[in-house]
């Protein structure tokens, strides 16, 4: 039998994707700079883990082999992914232990997915020592195809499948109905904008959806955490809109002093969107491969209470670890610190604004299942 070539058309190099967060353990390191993101998947752990215990049936999926296989498909460097796969682990075990308390418990693999030129050294130098999992790395675009047919049965992808995987088109065509003159973000742009950067968002996620449809062994399960924004709610109105204008205003006033062109703001745009609940309804069930067992909104914010506010300092710093590697791939060193530095003085400034504009629900949780037919 002739061997499956695993070709580019269904590996995806998206090289004009977003870039990673920043690697390594430094001061601006993603590592020590993803408190937020952590938070975030804590809110809707309870749903999660209940829809978990609820949908898998861990005996049938075991029935081809001894080995459970979870994957988490923008892991960056951790040390997020670590506690999400245990979680996950733990879950499985729990169940199969309360269904089955005579057998041995099976065996578990998880693969740690990223762009390729993710800090991969960080998150293997950083593993667990006691981990109860084999580990591997597995680089590439998860809006292709990342594993063999029917050989995972749990996915997991927390924050990453808001980011594009690549900017929409038009974006930087003077000539385009969808020009995004002057701003970086569809925060207070033209409807245009808006529609071209949803359309690709949707584009992604049945992208995504149909790889995981191959890899996905029926009955498997695919968790996504999101950065989401309510039906119906301008972007702008969100805390991170604010901030997305804030930085466009600067990158403009910086223009306006001669240091870049104005050209070069028009032409820097970042691929990140926020798709409302039901965007996010009507891709996965025109996909038919999944059906959604569970999903809700919350609220993921720190600053729920009067006596807790924004740490502007700490809220620039986690933006900066992961995104800040897009800026320097388009500005000048110089340009894009000046950029955060001013931004943090803007954002203190309105954080009485920014603090209201986080009791949103700006996240979105879904559990899916793969079909057990089609
Ligand atoms: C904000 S980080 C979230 C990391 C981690 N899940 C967490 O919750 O801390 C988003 C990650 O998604 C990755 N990412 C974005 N697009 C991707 C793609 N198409 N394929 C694989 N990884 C991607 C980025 O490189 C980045 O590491």
């Amino acid at each position: 039998m002739a061997a499956t070539v695993v070709s580019d058309s269904i590996l995806r190099n998206d090289a004009d994707g977003p870039v990673p967060v920043n690697g390594g353990l430094g001061t601006d390191s993603y590592y020590n700079h993803s408190f937020f993101q952590k938070i975030a998947a804590n809110v809707a752990k309870d749903m999660i883990d209940e829809a978990i215990t609820k949908k898998l049936d861990v005996k049938s999926l075991l029935s081809s082999s001894s080995t459970i296989r979870l994957a988490d498909l923008g892991c960056a460097v951790g040390p997020n992914t670590f506690d999400a796969m245990q979680n996950i682990i733990d879950i499985i075990k729990q169940k199969y232990q309360s269904q089955f308390p005579t057998s041995p418990i099976p065996e578990f693999q998880v693969f740690f997915n990223d762009q390729p030129t993710n800090d991969f050294n960080t998150l293997f130098k950083s593993l667990p020592p006691k981990r109860e999992y084999f580990a591997a790395g597995v680089p590439g675009s998860f809006y292709g195809r990342l594993f063999p047919d029917s050989s995972l049965h749990v996915v997991y992808s927390s924050y990453s499948l808001h980011w594009l995987s690549k900017v929409p088109k038009g974006l930087e065509d003077k000539n385009s109905p969808a020009w995004n003159k002057g701003k970086i973000h569809y925060a207070s742009a033209p409807e245009e904008v808006l529609r071209a950067y949803a359309t690709q968002w949707a584009n992604d996620l049945n992208d995504f959806l149909n790889a995981r449809a191959q890899e996905i062994m029926p009955g498997g399960i695919i968790v996504v955490i999101t950065h989401s924004i309510p039906d119906g709610m301008e972007y702008a109105e969100l805390a991170n809109g604010m901030m997305y204008n804030c930085m466009a205003s600067i990158l403009l006033d910086i223009a306006k002093r001669g240091l870049i062109s104005e050209e070069q703001v028009d032409a820097f745009n970042l691929p990140t969107y926020a798709p409302p609940p039901a965007e996010f309804v009507s891709v996965a069930e025109n996909n038919e491969c999944f059906n959604i067992v569970t999903m809700g909104e919350s609220n993921p914010s720190p600053w729920l209470t009067d006596d807790v506010h924004v740490d502007m300092n700490e809220f620039v710093s986690h933006i900066r670890a992961a995104m800040e590697g897009m800026f320097f791939k388009h500005f000048a060193r110089e340009i894009v610190n000046e950029m955060f530095e001013q931004l943090e003085v803007k954002l203190s400034e309105i954080s009485v604004e920014m603090e209201s504009a986080y009791k949103d629900k700006i996240q979105a949780y879904y559990v899916l299942q793969r079909n057990y037919s089609g």
